[in-house]
Parts: C-alpha cells; sequence; structure tokens
C-alpha cells in the first residue's frame, strides 16, 4: 500500500480510521484453508465483526463463530446461513437461543449442565433436536497473558472434563439436543504447536471415553487461538505447524475437525491511522499527543500490547534515487542517515486516563504536528473492542482493494451518540 493512499484516505474519510486490506485477509483465509482442508472453518466473529469483512470471508468459505445473537444476525446480514454457523459463550440468554433455534443454528456450544438443561427444554417444546457441543475446560496451560487464557480448570469457561462426560452419559435425559461434538478453546494469542496437539488429545481422550458407553461423538473443535506476532521480531506461529501438530492425531480418530480462528484472519490485514495533534516534552519523556486513543484500540491499556508504529512519510516530502535505483521516501530513508532527528515517543491519545497510551517508547523519526501514524496490526480486537469513552465517535473504517479503497463502516457522529437519550430528557 502507498502512503499516497493513505493521505488521500485520511483527507476524505479523516482520522483516526482502521484500513483494511482485503487481499492479505482473503491470502490469511487461503493459507489456513490449505494447511486445515477437510476441516470446518469458523471465523470468530468478535475479532473484526464489521458486515463486509463477514461477507469477503463467507464468500471465501468460511463459517463463523458467533458469540451473541447481535453476532448471528450480522453473520447472517453478511450471507452465511444459520447452519454455517456456531453459537458458543459462556451465557446466552434464553431469548437468544430461541431466536437461534428459530433461525436453524448449525451448532450450539454449551458451556454449563444448566444451560444444557434449559436449552433441551426449550427445543424439545418446539419439536427440534440441534447439534451441540459440549465446551470442555481441559485444564491446558495455553502460556498466554491471564486475561486472554480460558481453558485452566477453574476459569470460568466450559465444563469440567468428569461432569461434561457425566452429561454425555445421561444423554437420555436431554431429548432436546444431539449432542454430537466436543469443543475447547484455550486461550488466545498462543504460540506453541504443542498446546494445540495437547488440547486436541484431551478432546479425542474425551471421544473415545464416550465411545466406551455407547456415544459416538462425530465432531471436534479446538477452538481459536493461533497467535499472530505483532512485532517484526516478534514471537511467530505458522498455522501449518498447528495443523501438523493435531490433525494426524485426529484422522487417526476419524472424526471431523472444526476451528474457530479470528485473530489470525484479520489482526495483520488491519492499521489504525491516526494524526498527532501535539508533540511535547515532559520531565524526560516526549509525548506525541494523537487523535486516536484508548477508546479507539483498548490492547496496549489492557493487554499492555505492542503495536507497531510507522510515520506515513509526507506526499509531499522530496524523493530521492535509493543505491538500488528504487525510489524512497525521504522521511522513511532519512530515518537510518539522521540519527539526531529520532525521538522515543509515548504516542498517547486525548482521552483523561494516564492509562491512555497507544505505544510505549517507539522510535520515529522527525514528528511533526500534521503527521499521520499507522498503527500496525489493528484488525482484530480493534474496531470491535472499540467504545465511545468521552464522547468519542467510533473511528470509520475503511477497506483497501487492489489499488482502490471503498468506506465499510461510516464514522459515528454526535447525533447518533446521543440518539438514545435525547427522547428521554
Ligand atoms: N473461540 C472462542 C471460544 C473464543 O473465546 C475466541 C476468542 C476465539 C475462538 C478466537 O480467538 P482468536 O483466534 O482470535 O485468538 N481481546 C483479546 C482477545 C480475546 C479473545 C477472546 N476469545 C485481544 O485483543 O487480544
Amino acid at each position: 500500500m502507498t502512503n499516497a493512499i493513505l493521505h488521500e484516505i485520511a483527507a476524505q474519510v479523516g482520522t483516526p480510521c482502521y484500513i483494511y486490506d482485503q487481499d492479505k485477509i482473503t491470502a490469511n483465509y487461503r493459507r489456513l484453508a490449505a494447511a486445515f482442508a477437510g476441516c470446518g472453518i469458523y471465523y470468530a466473529v468478535k475479532a473484526n465483526s464489521n458486515l463486509s469483512i463477514l461477507r469477503l470471508l463467507r464468500e471465501l468459505g468460511a463459517g463463523f463463530d458467533v458469540v451473541s445473537i447481535g453476532e448471528m444476525r450480522r453473520a447472517m446480514l453478511a450471507g452465511a446461513s444459520a447452519d454455517q454457523i456456531v453459537f458458543a459463550g459462556v451465557g446466552k440468554r434464553d431469548d437468544e437461543l430461541i431466536e437461534a433455534l428459530d433461525a436453524g443454528i448449525g451448532w450450539l456450544n454449551v458451556e454449563s449442565a444448566q444451560e444444557l438443561r434449559v436449552l433441551s427444554d426449550i427445543a424439545q417444546a418446539k419439536g427440534l433436536r440441534p447439534n451441540v457441543a459440549l465446551r470442555i475446560n481441559p485444564a491446558v496451560d495455553p502460556h498466554t497473558h491471564q486475561y486472554l487464557a480460558t481453558g485452566k480448570g477453574s476459569s470460568k469457561f466450559g465444563i469440567n472434563v468428569e461432569p461434561a462426560l457425566a452429561l454425555v452419559a445421561q444423554r437420555a435425559d436431554y431429548p432436546g439436543v444431539n449432542i454430537a461434538g466436543v469443543h475447547a478453546h484455550i486461550g488466545s494469542l498462543l504460540f506453541e504447536p504443542a498446546t494445540y496437539a495437547q488440547t486436541m488429545q484431551v478432546l479425542l481422550d474425551f471421544v473415545a471415553e464416550c465411545r466406551s458407553f455407547g456415544a459416538d461423538l462425530s465432531h471436534v473443535d479446538v477452538g481459536g487461538g493461533f497467535g499472530v506476532a505483532y512485532q517484526p521480531d516478534g514471537a511467530q506461529l505458522a498455522v501449518e505447524d498447528i495443523a501438523n501438530a493435531m490433525l494426524p492425531l485426529a484422522r487417526a480418530d476419524g472424526v471431523n475437525v472444526q476451528i474457530e480462528p479470528g485473530r489470525y484472519l484479520v489482526a495483520e490485514a488491519g492499521q489504525l491511522l491516526t494524526r498527532v495533534l501535539y508533540i511535547k516534552t515532559n520531565g524526560d519523556k516526549h509525548y506525541a499527543v494523537v487523535d486516536a486513543a484508548m477508546n479507539d484500540l483498548i490492547r496496549p491499556s489492557l493487554y499492555g500490547a505492542a503495536h507497531q508504529v510507522l510515520k506515513v512519510a509526507k506526499n509531499q516530502e522530496p524523493r530521492r534515487k535509493s543505491q538500488d535505483g528504487s525510489e524512497k521516501d525521504l522521511a522513511l530513508s532519512t530515518k537510518h542517515l539522521a540519527l539526531e532527528s529520532q525521538d522515543l515517543y509515548e504516542v498517547v491519545g486525548p482521552i483523561c486516563e494516564s492509562g491512555d497510551f497507544l505505544a510505549h517508547a517507539v522510535t520515529l523519526p522527525d514528528l511533526q504536528r500534521g503527521d499521520l501514524l499507522a498503527i500496525q496490526h489493528a484488525g482484530a480486537y480493534g474496531f470491535a473492542m472499540s467504545s465511545n469513552y468521552n464522547t468519542r465517535p467510533r473511528a470509520a473504517e475503511v477497506m483497501l482493494h487492489g489499488q482502490g479503497w471503498r468506506i465499510i463502516r461510516t464514522r459515528e457522529t454526535f447525533e447518533s451518540l446521543v440518539a438514545g437519550e435525547i427522547g428521554c430528557l
């Protein structure tokens, strides 16, 4: 992507603005689909639920993993049929279960004995018998940030293995559901193929145990969580290595495998474009105050996530021939020549909290008021986790396709923010 396009988008759409690259999402999906050939791929909508992204993934062949009825409606608006959707989540409301059943949902991942009872009763009353996978809590340590670990035995997710086995054994008590699968998702941002092999083995042991008392589960869903490198020298995980670590185990057992990746498909394909409002120095720290904030991208504040920040070279900056004959933007090339003009910056937003930062101690060349910065790997859990804190309208979203681009979500307005309050005055 050229800097000229980023300047054009900033000028026409304004900042802050999320920009996604359709070609990258497509390439990520194709690579994943090749590595997991024969498996069901259910995109975790929570990572980025923009309708245009959902539609793109649907056209590429993805199903959807949803955790609310709102996400189910989004997936269907984007062109999915209900049977291509898995409804997961630790706390589904009755009205959500009813709507999902009425729509003809493909699978429900059930997370407690009580939920199984409620779902079975509702479905039976409707004369339905939906496919259910029990989400087990496999007690595998995913070695990730504590907020992103979900499969340690005592976390709120899923059902411990023994009680889950007991539910399958007592399946005759739940005539409104077809318990046909077992599911686990042990966490997010994982980098060890061995962790997936371990999880798969727990799932397959579960299936084997069920077979021993005559219950034949046809599907195992091993969740998502595939890590991506947020820094050029950061930890990496090739999806092929995950597939190689666990698929041979499953093939030997003759079960169908499902996965639910979110971040892997969209993180790297997105960036958050923001403009520098002010530069200042307080004590020993240089600050770049930008127009994006923690309400736009909360990952740095919430998880201490370190996203790479790049300066977008100015359009009008003179270009020079580099040694290999190609043209380079002067602003970028001077990065290496004029070390004295670089500084370590705290990139912070306008929100009234010290926790409002987008990056700590990043090296940026010649930063000035008005410069554009592009925060990398912001396509997953970026816009999706954004809020209106400080009455800040949520950002616009743009999709790049080939050499062109289009708005896929307009910026919120003050009027849309207060719409639900004005009538209550
Ligand atoms: N399946 C289940 C049941 C999940 O809970 C999640 C994510 C996924 C799949 C997709 O995980 P992924 O492939 O995207 O890692 N906000 C955090 C991530 C929270 C993930 C929550 N569950 C972040 O910004 O890092």
